[in-house]
């Protein structure tokens, strides 16, 4: 379930993966104890059913408004949403001021955890505070609501601090994870035409200090639009400095005052830009607005997490960087007056148990996490999590690809006290929000299976024709009602936003969101996530192109064709391989081309960012191509996940694949 093939392309491996899938029977419902005290009820369906527009005007009084809305929807510029129109609101203010003000300053927000082992408690009231005096900054380097801030930070306190005081004053952040390269970030702040970066001097990593400073030196070299780099000082490296444009956090926040009294901004603001992968090699910047993304976020974060402020604990263990890191680090928790944890680091530093010691010394309550991390906890042994008093854990949450039930099994047997319920919950960078999830009090589970739609979201899987499957079929998922933390455009590219969601299908009432994912109904009607349709992969819960990919290779003096796939892995989801042609021919010996091959990967690295570094390079002398010259990707899966040829019939040159085949004993 893992692969990329969804009901477009279904390769003997995913028919064999899907029976294996509708065969899962065993449904976990919640403990009579957990149904009782849940946040969402079986009522929250019905309401939302009653009608869907009421119903989102409700979970929108879980903010604080400075002007109420007219109208909760208007859809008459289809597909350009606008929700809770005419209202206005500070999502900062949301998210930090009024929990101090309604008496719980001295609530943590933030139990902060550095991977050395440094700590930071950060209360509600120190979180005013920080905000407030990092929006004086932004002031005072001249920025003004509309402006893109490119934030390029490890996971650090201030990467937050530098978020919120961006929604206090209307700036709209671009966050870009940490891991990208220089080049990555230059794309991104051309794109949005940031005029500050938001950086630190360097990240641990593993033990080790790793630059960061120095790929945005790189990154802004010439960039029209930056006029200051902001840097906080997280490792005490030594970094290149530029008088005119480079600022020292530190310098410039610590003395500034603590208060700022915000500003309330129309609903359809723009809050943040992030970019994801599409299926061409540039990047789309999804836009996200503040008051429907607010609303969905939190009303999303209270009813799948069940959180109870006064008493959880809750712990995503994304980054940032990620959609995951913005509306359930952030904003989500945040508006829902949350304690969390914010861990900087890898599992894994400076031992296997890390993560377990943390839930173990904060009581974490409730944990979300990505399956790959859950995979890499099995195969690291369950031994290591039962050293450890996870106790507190009542609550386990799986987001960014595909659970597969021995991962999903093995979570709530080995961390969640074989009791725990588990939300397996989807949704993407565009969403927004949690989309289609159990809700935990109500729902019995099925391992793998992410169940169905949250009340208030309206989705369906349908056929080539746009025709709704019934139980038992696959298909595409598609979005068939607008929700309000929908991306309300790609940055800088209607017509693409168009292309993208909103032309390969359409209802009576207009065009429909196609997701980009295959999906299936089992004869419940449970829905089950098959992974992209589309030419991008998921690794490890990384959204990557194969088109990116591919373009970075080619960029390669060496190389004079590529094709990327992503080939079913079984701790990462699926791992990255590249199939490349070499200008004049092979390599000379095993040896030049395993250097070669190291040559490419690091190629790669420098490019994108060491997430998109293949697993597998093959050097091969020809590439799968049909007669009207597109790569046959399907075929290049099946020698990846060493499989049965599929259909060769459309090639080109079907002996092709035979070439491919056997040169597949080559170094790489
Ligand atoms: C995949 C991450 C199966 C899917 C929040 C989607 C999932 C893409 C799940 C979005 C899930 C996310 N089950 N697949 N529970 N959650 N995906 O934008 O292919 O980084 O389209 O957002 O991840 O990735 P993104």
């Amino acid at each position: 379930m893992t692969q990329q093939t969804g009901a477009a392309e279904s390769g003997p491996s995913s028919a064999a993966t899907l029976d294996n899938l509708l065969s899962e029977n065993r449904t976990f419902p919640p403990s009579e104890e957990f149904a009782l005290a849940a946040n969402a009820t079986q009522a929250l369906y019905d309401e939302a059913s009653a009608d869907r527009e009421a119903f989102w005007g409700v979970q929108a009084e879980r903010l604080h408004w400075d002007t109420r809305w007219t109208q909760v929807l208007d859809w008459s510029n289809a597909p350009f949403a606008k929700w809770f129109v005419g209202g206005r609101l500070n999502v900062a203010y949301n998210c930090v001021d009024r929990h101090v003000e309604a008496g719980h300053g001295d609530q943590v927000a933030i139990h902060w955890e550095g991977e050395p082992g440094d700590t930071r408690t950060i209360t509600y009231a120190d979180l005013r505070r920080e905000v407030a005096k990092t929006a004086n900054a932004l002031i005072s380097l001249g920025l003004s609501a509309g402006d893109r801030v490119a934030i390029y930070l490890p996971m650090i306190p201030e990467a937050v601090f530098a978020m919120l005081a961006c929604a206090r004053l209307g700036l709209t952040h671009s966050v870009v994870f940490g891991g990208f390269s220089a080049e990555a970030l230059r794309t991104r702040i051309d794109d949005a035409e940031a005029s500050l970066v938001i950086t630190s001097d360097g990240q641990n990593r593993r033990g080790k200090v790793l630059g960061l400073k120095e790929n945005v030196d790189t990154a802004v070299r010439d960039a029209d639009s930056v006029r200051n780099v902001l840097v906080v000082r997280r490792t005490g490296n030594e970094v290149d400095w530029d008088d005119s444009r480079d600022v020292w956090w530190h310098d410039l926040v610590d003395g500034q005052s603590e208060e700022h009294t915000p500003e309330a901004f129309d609903a359809e603001h723009p809050l943040f830009i992030l970019y994801t992968s599409g299926t061409t090699g540039k990047p789309k910047g999804i836009l996200h607005t503040s008051g429907g993304y607010l609303t969905q976020a939190a009303y999303t974060h209270h009813a799948v997490f069940d959180l109870k402020p006064d008493t959880d604990v809750y712990w995503c263990g994304a980054d940032v960087g990620w959609v995951t890191g913005h509306s359930y680090i952030v904003y989500g928790p945040l508006a829902n007056r949350a304690t969390s944890v914010m861990y900087e680091g890898t599992p894994n530093t400076p031992h296997e148990g890390r993560w377990w010691e943390i839930v173990q010394r904060y009581r974490v309550s409730i944990l979300y996490t990505a399956p790959t991390t859950i995979r890499t906890f099995m195969k690291w042994g369950s031994e290591i999590p039962a050293k450890h008093d996870l106790s507190s854990l009542r609550l386990l949450g799986s987001v960014g690809e595909p659970i597969n039930p021995e991962a999903w099994m093995w979570y709530r047997e080995h961390i969640g006290a074989a009791a725990t319920p588990v939300v397996d919950t989807w949704w993407q960078t565009e969403t927004g929000g949690i989309m289609i999830s159990p809700l935990p009090g109500v729902t019995a589970a099925k391992p793998g299976s992410a169940m169905g739609v949250l009340p208030g979201i309206s989705a369906k899987i349908v056929d080539e024709n746009g025709a709704e499957v019934s139980r038992g079929g696959g298909g595409y998922l598609v979005l068939d009602q607008p929700w309000p933390g929908m991306l309300r455009g790609i940055w800088g590219d209607e017509q693409r936003f168009r292309d993208t969601y909103w032309s390969r299908f359409r209802d009576e009432s207009g065009p429909i969101y196609f997701a980009g994912d295959g999906a299936k109904y089992d004869s419940d009607g449970a829905i089950w996530l098959l992974g992209r349709v589309d030419d991008v992969m998921n690794v490890s819960g990384h959204r990557i192109s194969t088109t990116e990919v591919e373009s970075a290779l080619v960029s390669h003096s060496s190389v004079a064709e590529a094709a990327v796939v992503g080939a079913a892995d079984a701790t990462t989801g699926q791992g990255i391989v590249a199939f490349v042609i070499l200008r004049g021919g092979d390599a000379d010996s095993a040896d030049e081309g395993a250097a070669l091959v190291k040559q490419l990967r690091d190629h790669v690295a420098k490019e994108i960012g060491p997430i998109a570094k293949p697993r597998q390079i093959l050097v091969v002398p020809e590439l799968p191509k049909t007669r009207s010259g597109k790569i046959m990707r399907r075929l290049l899966r099946d020698v990846a996940e060493n499989r049965e040829l599929g259909d060769v019939t459309t090639l080109q040159d079907s002996s092709v694949m035979k070439l491919i085949s056997s040169g597949l004993a080559k170094p790489g």
